[in-house]
């Protein structure tokens, strides 16, 4: 990483005070009185030269799609599972820090017909997996503090990545995406199973086909309960979720919500972020059940007395368009889980959570069960016509996995573009540290950076739901 960041900063021509404001908002920074982000990221916009765009990039074919896996803890094995199925995979290498989790995922492969190679036992062996030269796909399910850091060096290194969301966790990582996507010409894609939900694309090809008229505001949300999970001495590595909860503020995990949101809005083609402001509850659960758990058992003591992130966190952004974006993230109400995905438009409008989703045809009402049916017969996609029964079978995520990772491997096969380019990766993942910014700032607002140096203008549409790029590729 210190290499990346000496050469990220020989590249910007920031000083070093300016990339750590860059890199401030990372590890639960609480310099709350700090107010010179916004100007900095102002200045290093000003300077970045966008040396290709890789909105719309088509790389060349890969008939086989040679896979390397890096972190494969709770989340990893569904892309083995998954992956492993497609036409045209072959999972070369598995790596996890934990010898014993890499042997469970090769088992995995292996049981798929696969025989990968493992790296495992120190914390760098993933670098000799990403420096391979039989290998095509990094993708990087670890913890997202080290996702850029891995995303970086595998590009460089000649691989397309894909990410775990979020892509990054600090404005200079997002940069250091970008920059290096564009050098190295490799996809970085953001691994982004909501905006492969059925309803998601559903209401995507609606906005696309005018529906709802003209956008005006999307609301949406991550609230699901974290309270057992991040707890929990077995669920996670090194407890990281919990760690990353008891240090910082603002919308941690923002891209479930906000990616299909930002693709019905054609954000970065079309339109684009313009400012947030960001609002946090105190925290009322987290902090007093570390405290509870840390009286009566020492390995909890570590998480006690810690200012925890506030229990709900919510960010509102104003796009260039002059659309408003809600978005929300709670991790410990007792209510069920709601992943909010609404869509208001001059025409009409759409709602997900709570079950079930409703269409409103602009008449106040929502839309009977069998209007429903009526809309979602006529604006379906293609490729929920195309694939639905199959991701149903093999599902992940209600068959948003399957779509997402049958879609990326279809693409790389044939060489298309992929449906979320790095600059949505990033778009979508700056919420993090500028959401924490705005939270320590008395929820001032903050410019959000335009990654595409103003390409957004021009940019054309990438998710491509219509299948107008399709290779046809198979899943067993
Ligand atoms: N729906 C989704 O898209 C979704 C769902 C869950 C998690 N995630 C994301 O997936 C990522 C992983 O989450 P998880 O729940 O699997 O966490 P996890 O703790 O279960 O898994 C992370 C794995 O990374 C490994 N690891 C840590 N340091 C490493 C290193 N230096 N080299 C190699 N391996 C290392 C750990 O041993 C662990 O097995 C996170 O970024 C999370 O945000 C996404």
């Amino acid at each position: 990483m210190k290499k990346n960041r000496r050469d990220f900063l020989k590249m910007t021509g920031l000083g070093i005070a300016g990339a750590g404001v860059l890199n401030s908002y990372a590890s639960g920074s609480k310099n709350e009185n700090d107010r010179t982000l916004a100007e900095t990221m102002k200045e290093y916009e000003k300077n970045h030269k966008q040396s290709f765009n890789m909105s719309g990039y088509a790389a060349t074919a890969i008939n086989k799609v040679r896979v390397g896996i890096i972190g494969v803890g709770q989340r990893g094995p569904t892309y083995i599972k998954i992956m492993g199925r497609v036409e045209g995979v072959d999972i070369r290498a598995i790596c996890d820090i934990r010898p014993e989790k890499a042997e469970v995922s090769k088992k995995m492969a292996e049981n798929l017909g696969y025989n990968p190679d493992i790296y495992s036992g120190d914390k760098d062996a993933w670098k000799k997996l990403c420096e391979r030269d039989d290998i095509d796909l990094v993708i990087v399910t670890t913890p997202w503090t080290m996702h850029a850091e891995m995303g970086v060096y595998a590009m460089k290194q000649g691989k397309h990545t894909a990410i775990a969301v979020p892509a990054a966790a600090t404005i200079e990582e997002c940069w250091q995406l970008v920059k290096t996507s564009e050098d190295t010409k490799r996809h970085c894609m953001m691994l982004e199973n909501c905006s492969y939900h059925t309803f998601q694309m559903l209401t995507l090809n609606m906005a696309r086909k005018g529906f709802f008229g003209e956008i005006v505001h999307g609301e949406c949300a991550y609230n699901s309960s974290k309270m057992r999970n991040n707890f929990s001495k077995t669920m996670y590595w090194d407890m990281w979720w919990l760690k990353e909860y008891s240090k910082r503020k603002g919308n941690i995990y923002p891209t479930h919500g906000l990616g299909p949101v930002c693709q019905i809005m054609d954000i970065n083609r079309g339109d684009k972020f313009e400012f947030l402001v960001s609002v946090e509850s105190k925290d009322f659960m987290m902090g007093a059940k570390a405290n509870e758990l840390a009286a009566t058992d020492s390995f909890y003591e570590e998480f006690a007395n810690k200012d925890y992130r506030g229990n709900m966190n919510t960010t509102i952004i104003k796009t260039t368009k002059g659309r408003t974006i809600m978005l929300q993230h709670g991790a410990t109400s007792p209510s069920p889980e709601t992943y909010i995905h609404g869509i208001y438009g001059t025409k009409g409008a759409a709602l997900k959570y709570p079950y079930p989703p409703r269409i409103s045809t602009g008449n106040h009402k929502w839309a009977s069960p069998e209007e429903f049916e009526v809309i979602q017969k006529k604006y379906s996609p293609e490729i929920i016509k195309v694939m639905d029964e199959m991701a149903n079978k093999i599902g992940g995520h209600g068959g948003s996995d399957t779509y997402k990772c049958w879609r990326l491997i279809d693409c790389l096969r044939h060489g298309f573009p992929v449906d979320i380019d790095v600059y949505d990766s990033v778009t979508w993942s700056c919420i993090l540290p500028l959401s924490s910014w705005s939270v320590h700032n008395q929820s001032n607002s903050i410019q959000i950076p335009d990654f595409t140096a103003g390409a957004w203008k021009s940019n054309e549409r990438n998710m491509d739901i219509e299948l107008k790029n399709y290779g046809k590729t198979l899943i067993r």
